[in-house]
């Protein structure tokens, strides 16, 4: 078990009976973000109020009294700050073994046993293009999935497809209309979209078109057998398109329970709201008021009788308690969308279900290209596949010209291609919006995904110079004197390692991948300066084995991180 430094320092402190709790304490405690004035520091500004001292006074007493512990290294007052170093051999020796010692699993726990996360991610709609907008959900949703898991929380990841609604009648009227069976095979979304735009064109001028895409969806929705069968055609075929980007990232699924699903859900979700007393009509539909929290009202059904997006998430809520028990369901939806779920979780909290807060809206930002493809307004949307394709050509070429030896250009093409988009995704505080750059997405040098890639590939061709007898002794922790690596850089990049497993917590609490990623970016930054200042493979074989468990630590921390992010960490580049 690694040890929790800044526990054992509220210790100290508390057995030199300084006059505060052991909470109080650790509240109190400080990383500095100066690393002149120690590895932590305590403020005595509290203390003062209590002890009627001045400030500075407190700090040297207190320096005094706990400098001899073996813990540090020095202790120093600086006016009303106690800063305190610890001792970088004892560090090391500890942060480096454990971390050698878990490997692959550094960063692991259990804190997440016994409860059950849903994510709900993605979620695109079919017959609908998988367009560059689409990444944000999927890629965030990933990695917030892998962050609980890693934690020991049990998950349940759900793609809730858009497979359901009027669009799907107007879909199969077009279809019947202009379709060609062929085209829909060769190409399904380009196709299917290229008649629903279609129909919109002609129901300008052919208004009886409408009524038709009415009756048809009515008839989907009673399950007439060929609106049934060419509403799974089109949802086949669309999943067939979607896949091919999920296995490009490397994402799976759980259920694909989309809105189509909830279809046979809904009549009792809609008579426990007759019978609660929430339903009102208004203009013939039925609709729960939500004046009182300041919201516009929620439609549950429409006057033809039909549900609506809203009712079928109030289902989908009830319908996930009850077969997962869920402690936590979370939703990674566009920001776009922050009133809909508003509404909705309030109609749960409405019908009396006190898990409605367990129900978790985790928005995030647009996405937008730099030359402006993104904007639907002129009809042109990119592909998330295209981008992904794109990526990995462009990084094929660069790769060429560095003129890496690689066995397997392909596949590491693939892994530093895609990589880097995902890493670009998932660099940015979620709710902001931004501007995907290809200049940025494929620096080597940036903080970039193929820099933090290739920092890793660094270290691993460390440890293949280093050669497997070393590896393997370093590997078992024999006999390492670790006062070897107690320079400024060795110690500040074991820092920042020893803080992984709490940029994870933190990470998860927040919901935020991009607190690991940018941690990641600084321990890549972290091995290079040590990479840079010191010769690692030196002459003195006890000086080389520490630095070699040291380079070790860092490369299964940046490939656990990566991994997290759902991004491969290649072993050459
Ligand atoms: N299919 C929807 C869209 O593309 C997203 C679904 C979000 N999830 C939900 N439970 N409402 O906009």
């Amino acid at each position: 078990m690694m040890i929790n430094y800044k526990e054992q320092i509220a210790k100290i402190l508390v057995e030199a009976e300084i006059g505060l709790s052991l909470e109080e304490i650790k509240e109190i405690i400080e990383v500095p973000s100066d690393s002149k004035m120690g590895d932590y520091a305590f403020p005595c500004f509290k203390l003062a109020k209590v002890l009627r001292k001045a400030p500075p006074m407190i700090a040297k007493d207190i320096a005094a009294k706990i400098a001899d512990n073996a813990l540090f290294e020095k202790v120093e007052s600086v006016n009303a700050y106690v800063n305190m170093f610890l001792s970088r051999d004892a560090f090391m020796d500890h942060v480096v073994s454990e971390i050698v010692k878990t490997g692959k699993n550094y960063g692991r726990s259990e804190m997440g046993k016994g409860k059950k996360i849903i994510v709900e991610y993605s979620s695109p709609n079919i017959a609908k293009p998988f367009h560059i907008g689409h990444i944000r959900s999927t890629v965030i949703g990933n990695a917030i999935y892998k962050i609980y898991d890693c934690l020991g929380y049990e998950t349940i990841r759900i793609n809730h497809l858009g497979d359901y609604g009027t669009q799907f009648g107007k879909m199969i009227c077009a279809y019947r209309h202009w379709g060609n069976k062929e085209d829909v095979i060769k190409e399904p979304i380009k196709t299917l979209l290229s008649y629903y735009t279609k129909f919109h064109v002609e129901v300008e001028t052919h208004p009886e078109l409408d009524d038709e895409a009415r009756a048809t969806f009515t008839a989907l929705e009673k399950g007439a057998p060929e609106e049934v069968e060419l509403w799974q055609w089109f949802r086949d075929e669309s999943l067939k398109e979607f896949n091919r980007v999920y296995d490009m990232l490397g994402i799976t699924f759980d259920s694909y329970a989309g809105e189509s699903f909830y279809s046979d859900k809904m009549p009792r979700i809609v008579k426990e709201l007759e019978e609660k007393g929430l339903l009102h009509e208004s203009q013939g539909a039925q609709i729960v008021d939500l004046e009182a929290y300041g919201m516009p009202p929620a439609l549950i059904t429409k006057s033809d009788g039909s549900t609506l997006y809203l009712t079928r998430d109030v289902a989908a809520a009830v319908y996930r308690k009850e077969h997962y028990n869920f402690d936590k369901n979370i939703y990674v939806v566009a920001s776009q969308q922050n009133l809909h779920f508003q509404q909705w979780i309030q109609v749960v909290e409405l019908l009396g279900y006190e898990w409605a807060r367990d129900c978790i809206h985790v928005p995030f930002g647009l996405v937008s290209l730099e030359d402006g493809t993104m904007s639907t307004r002129h009809g042109r949307v990119v592909f998330l596949e295209d981008v992904l394709n794109r990526a990995v050509e462009q990084t094929r070429e660069i790769i060429k010209e560095k003129g890496v030896n690689t066995e397997s250009l392909e596949e590491t093409a693939k892994a530093v291609g895609i990589g880097a988009v995902v890493f670009q995704e998932l660099s940015n505080n979620r709710i902001k919006d931004y501007v995907f750059s290809w200049n940025k997405v494929l620096n080597f040098e940036g903080e970039t995904g193929p820099y933090v890639q290739y920092t890793h590939a660094r270290a691993c061709s460390v440890l293949r110079n280093a050669g497997e007898d070393l590896v393997n002794k370093a590997s078992q922790l024999d006999n390492i004197d670790f006062s070897h690596v107690t320079g400024d850089a060795a110690y500040n990049l074991a820092k920042l390692m020893y803080e992984f497993p709490n940029v994870i917590i933190d990470a998860a609490e927040k919901y935020e991948p991009s607190v690991v990623t940018r941690h990641l970016i600084d321990i890549a930054q972290g091995f290079n300066r040590f990479y840079h200042e010191e010769h690692i493979l030196v002459p003195d074989e006890a000086e080389k084995l520490a630095k070699i468990a040291l380079v070790k630590a860092a490369r299964d921390t940046i490939a656990n991180g990566l991994g997290l992010l759902g991004i491969k960490a290649p072993e050459k580049m």
